[in-house]
């Protein structure tokens, strides 16, 4: 079968490529392009470990064929610090607050709170468990993924986050 052209914005970058039709859109990130932190859990749609977002929303792109992003812009994991390496605030609440063990939700876990603290810059503690409902994390049981992003979203909004007391 032929290969189609695609061009892509990710990460900030113009890329240009050629793809078969039926190359998902996570073996081309991975494969292609060697932005190997959206990872594969699963082949499901169920685990979130791939996710990246695509012009603007969170995508699992295991579910994506890549010639469907065709023109998107897209943001990975490696998008996500600065382009001098400083953490992003989610980043360095995932390191402080114990947000990972495997790490191996963890890029798809940040790329997806990345989008969700931009929908919504304040959530809720059920709003961040909405939020991530549909990434699994097979290690932390979750509350600190959690504290992680409230972490974050203070951060972000300029004040200190303090744990509630157990
Ligand atoms: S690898 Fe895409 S949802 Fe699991
Ligand atoms: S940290 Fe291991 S799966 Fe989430």
């Amino acid at each position: 079968m032929g290969k189609s052209h695609v061009t892509f914005k990710i990460n900030g970058a113009d890329i240009e490529a050629l793809v078969e039709p039926r190359t998902l859109l996570i073996h081309f990130l991975r494969e292609q392009q060697n932005l190997t932190g959206p990872h594969i859990g699963c082949d499901t749609t169920h685990c979130g470990a791939c996710t990246v977002d695509l012009n603007g929303r969170s995508v699992k792109s295991c579910t994506v064929f890549a010639v469907q992003a065709d023109g998107a812009e897209i943001v990975t994991i490696e998008g996500i610090a600065a382009p001098d390496g400083t953490l992003h605030a989610l980043q360095e609440g995932f390191r402080e607050l114990h947000g990972l063990q495997c790490g191996f939700c963890t890029p798809g876990m940040i790329t997806r709170a990345w989008r969700l603290l931009q929908e919504n810059p304040d959530p809720t503690e059920d709003e961040i468990r909405y939020g991530i409902a549909g990434n699994l994390c097979r290690c932390t049981g979750y509350q600190n993924i959690v504290s992680a992003i409230q972490y974050a979203a203070a951060k972000l909004a300029g004040r200190t986050f303090k744990e509630a007391a157990e």
